[in-house]
This record gives structure tokens, sequence and C-alpha cells, in this order.
């Protein structure tokens, strides 16, 4: 599919999935991840990768599932040049409309020596061969040479002549630790494009770390200088200090089309409601400075840009809130709001109804209406995805009771479902919360680091639903969890509950192995 783009054609391959995911806090379970693939392909990106088969039976799961979910965009797994990889990846895919596998190893002497333990020719061998298998099955294969910003140019142009040779159709150069500037990172696209043998046949590809705040610069670098793919996440979620961010990148093409001579295919409206799902699903919240989709994206405070705003947008804006999805008006539904408006708003924010319990999320938004005047799209996105949360969870919270005062000790009894089963604890503590946390760690006889606890009200006002994020660390393992409710107690135990399910499944699946070599 592939060669039928046209030449100023930039596809958005995202990684949010996968790179993303990867990173810690950023943790989704399986139906998070297919509701993350599903505003993706509205979004219309061209690829999704949809994880790392072979890391783990919860990844090689995740990625059979999101390769069933969507229907038009390639769906593809990460694999090293290993054979039990690139079987796992191509059985993980086996359902996909549009399966594709993306193999990489790294090319950096750096990397061949210290982690490897690999010689060049053995790296020239593995990737051909692994390349080769793939090929066998499947026509849609990506090749990248890890660390190929820190690469020997001349020995990852040898790599890439053999394996387009062996049948790859992508390229992908990544700048792996974030280390390129702009200039030579477009470069070395350049460099690769004239002297790899068969380069001329494949679409390269930019995949960029943000650890010096350039990864979109350099991805823009990379296409000036022909490559015809980026990969991206939104967000700009992923290792260490991201990835390079979809929004951002995807907008830079949209708004500079005078100097780029190129664009992508993604529907820019689908932006806002990608970004908050992200953001509610894994907690982190966007920074109101963000490009594009933060508070203060478009948010003019000081009186000389209010008055040119005024007289004219153009003054001070270079994109439209409305193209990126942003609701002009944020206010959305109220008391006398229905069912069916209700549904329709959660469709609006890239919910899609069938994956929670649309009554119960109703009933919830109703309680909400009589507690609150009004209740806004961020109150929204955070009952329904409270809904799927609660749905997909092991240990349930039923109930939360909790006393304080000036001359007791604060106290908090709590009740949790496990297999059915209702369990009951109580406890003291330095506050309600830790009350609460103590009694939850006691049913469920897990006690991990609590590493991080915030609180924040989702939209103005004392009668706000209230969203606590919190990281909890066990064992090596760091998992992030969410909840949001109009009680700041019962928001921070829903939050740690779900900590504590995705704690129980990252348990259950050995994710160490994504710390190892090909
Ligand atoms: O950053 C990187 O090099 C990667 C590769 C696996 C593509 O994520
Ligand atoms: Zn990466």
């Amino acid at each position: 599919m592939e060669q039928s783009y046209p030449e100023d054609y930039v596809r958005i391959f995202d990684t949010t999935l996968r790179d993303g995911e990867q990173s810690p806090g950023c943790t989704m379970n399986v139906e998070e991840k297919i509701a993350i693939a599903r505003q993706l392909e509205r979004l219309n990106v061209d690829i999704i990768e949809a994880g790392f088969a072979a890391s783990s039976p919860g990844d090689f799961e995740a990625v059979r599932r999101v390769a069933d979910s969507v229907a038009n965009p390639v769906v593809l797994s990460l694999s090293r040049t290993r054979e039990e990889d690139v079987d796992q990846a191509l059985k993980a895919i086996e359902k996909a409309r549009h399966p594709g596998i993306h193999i990489f190893i790294a090319t950096s002497d750096i990397h061949l020596k210290y982690k490897l333990a690999m010689t060049r020719e053995d790296v020239l061998n593995a990737a051909t061969w692994a390349v080769a298998r793939a090929k066998q099955y499947l026509d849609y294969i990506e090749f990248s040479c890890e660390d190929a910003s820190r690469s020997d140019w001349d020995f990852m142009a040898k790599v890439c002549a053999e394996v387009i040779r062996a049948g790859a159709r992508i390229v992908n150069l990544p700048d792996t630790t974030g280390h390129a500037i702009p200039e030579e990172f477009g470069e070395m696209f350049n460099y690769m494009r004239h002297h790899v043998e068969g380069g001329d046949r494949v679409i390269w590809s930019a995949h960029c770390h943000n650890d010096l705040g350039l990864a979109v610069a350099n991805s823009l670098a990379a296409i000036r200088n022909g490559a015809r793919q980026v990969e991206c996440t939104i967000n700009g979620i992923g290792e260490r200090a991201g990835n390079t961010s979809m929004e951002e990148v995807v907008m830079a093409l949209k708004t500079r089309r005078d100097l780029m001579s190129v664009r992508s295919g993604v529907d820019t409206r689908q932006i806002y409601p990608a970004s908050r799902l992200l953001s509610q699903i894994i907690g982190q919240p966007v920074p109101p400075n963000k490009p594009i989709v933060g508070d203060n994206a478009f948010a003019h405070e000081a009186g000389i840009h209010q008055d040119g705003v005024l007289k004219n947008k153009l003054t001070y804006e270079i994109m439209k809130p409305e193209d990126i999805g942003i609701p002009s008006n944020k206010l959305v539904l109220g008391k006398h709001s229905g069912r069916h408006a209700f549904i329709n708003r959660l469709r609006e924010l890239g919910i899609d109804p069938q994956t929670i319990d649309v009554q119960k999320a109703f009933a919830a938004f109703k309680a909400l209406c009589d507690k609150k005047k009004v209740v806004y799209d961020d109150d929204i996105l955070a009952l329904a995805n409270e809904e799927s949360r609660q749905s997909a969870e092991a240990f349930e919270l039923i109930d939360v009771e909790v006393s304080s005062s000036k001359r007791a000790e604060p106290r908090a009894k709590v009740t949790v479902r496990i297999d059915g089963q209702e369990h009951h604890a109580e406890s003291t503590g330095d506050g309600m919360v830790d009350a609460c946390y103590k009694a939850i760690y006691r049913i469920t006889g897990l006690n991990p680091a609590l590493e991080r606890y915030s609180v924040k009200a989702i939209t103005g006002g004392t009668d706000a639903l209230g969203e606590v994020s919190c990281l909890v660390r066990d064992d090596g393992m760091t998992v992030a969890g969410q909840g949001a409710h109009s009680d700041i107690v019962m928001a921070s135990a829903l939050a740690l509950v779900n900590a504590l399910n995705r704690l129980k499944i990252r348990t259950n699946t050995d994710r160490e192995l994504r710390r190892e070599g090909p």
C-alpha cells in the first residue's frame, strides 16, 4: 500500500501503544489500548505500532486485540531479530486487515560493544536473517537501525542495503538517545537515501526522542531531506523525555505547508480528543504550556495580545483552535441533557460507548449534574474513564467510610470485592487518605511504595470532580493509577485500587525482556 502515496505525503506512524506505553507510569491495560487505537483510527494515522508481542503475554494479547479492533491503519508489532520474536510478532498481527512487522537491531558501535556483544558482521547477518524470515509470511516489513544517529553511516548503509534486498519496505533511522541536532540528522537522511543501494525503493522514516527537546525539529529536518514517515506519540509520551509529539509534528506540517511542501493524512480535529483521552487513561495531565494541546496554547494573557486578537485573531494566532478539535464552548451538558446527548458527547470525545457500561456512566453523570450546575467535557471524560477502569479490574472498590476530628486519629473502613467476595479492613493513619490506603493494602496483600500522589480539580469550583493520580512501585515495576470522584478520599482510593490492579497484571507478565538485547 505504501507505494500508492504521492511524493508529498508523510505517513504518520503512531507508537503511543509501544514506545509511549514503555515509559514509567504510562502502562495501559488491553481495553485502554483498544480505546486509544480506535481514537488513532479516527485521527486517520497510517500506522499503529500496537506493542512488542514477544515482550510478555500481556503485550502479545494487546497487539492481537488491537489488530482485530481497527480497520484502516496498518497494525504492526515490534520485534528483535530473534526467531521467537519474529514468530510471536507475526502471530499477534495475524488478524490485522493490514498487518506489518517492525524489526530492529542496534547499529552503533557503542551498542554493539556494550549491549549486544556482537560484531558488525553478526548484526548484519541477524538483521538480514530476521527480515528474510518475516518476508516469507508478509510483505509489510519495517526495519530500524537502533541508535542510527550515533552509528557509522557507511556500516549503516550496508545494513540498510542488505535488509532492503531481503524485503524491507520501510527503513527507519531513529535518534534513540535524542542526541541529534537537526542539521546533522537531516544530512544523515540525505546521505543514506543517496548511498544505500535500493534506497530509492523504500520509504525512509524518522523516529526521534526528545532528550534535548529537538524531537520535532529533527523529524522536520528528516522530512526536508526525504523522509516520508514520522514516528510519534500522542502528547509526546515515551522513553525518558518522550518521543516526537504527534500533534506538534502534524500541526507544523499543516501550518507551514508553505515551507515544508508536504502533508499528512491526519484529521487534525481529532487531536484534542486524542490528547485528553490519553491523559485521562494514563493519569498524566497535559502541561498547560504544551504546544497545540495545553490549556494555555490558545490563551492570550497580555493586554497587548488580547487587544490584537480581538481586532484580528491572525495577529497572535497561527492556528485555529477548532482545527485541533478544541471545543469552542467546553460547557456541554447539564441536568436536562438526555442519554442520547450524553452518548453523542462521549463519541465526540473519542470514547466508544460500547466499551463502557453506559448505564452506569450516565447515572454517574446525572448524579454529578445534581451536585454541579454545569458539567464540562473533562468531567465527562473522567466519568467515562472511571467506568472503563472499573469494569476491567480484579479488585473492585465497594465503599470507603472515613472519620476524622481534631481529637481523634483519622480512621478509614474500606470494602473491596475480590473474586466476587467482599473484604473489609480498618486502619488509622496520618490523614484520611493515608488511613484509607493502609486499609486497602491490608485487604489486597499488596504494599508497594507510593512514589507520587497528586490531586487535581478537573473543572473549577469546590463541587468539581477531583481526579487523583498516583504512581506506585513494587519489585522494580512502576505503575500509575487514576481515580475520579467528587469526594477526594474516594477518588484517592479509586486511584490506588486502579494502580494495584495494574500492578497485578504486570506482575503476571515478564516485561524484563524489554531491557534485554536482540
Ligand atoms: O528509539 C528507538 O530506537 C526505538 C526503536 C526500537 C525503533 O524505539
Ligand atoms: Zn524509540
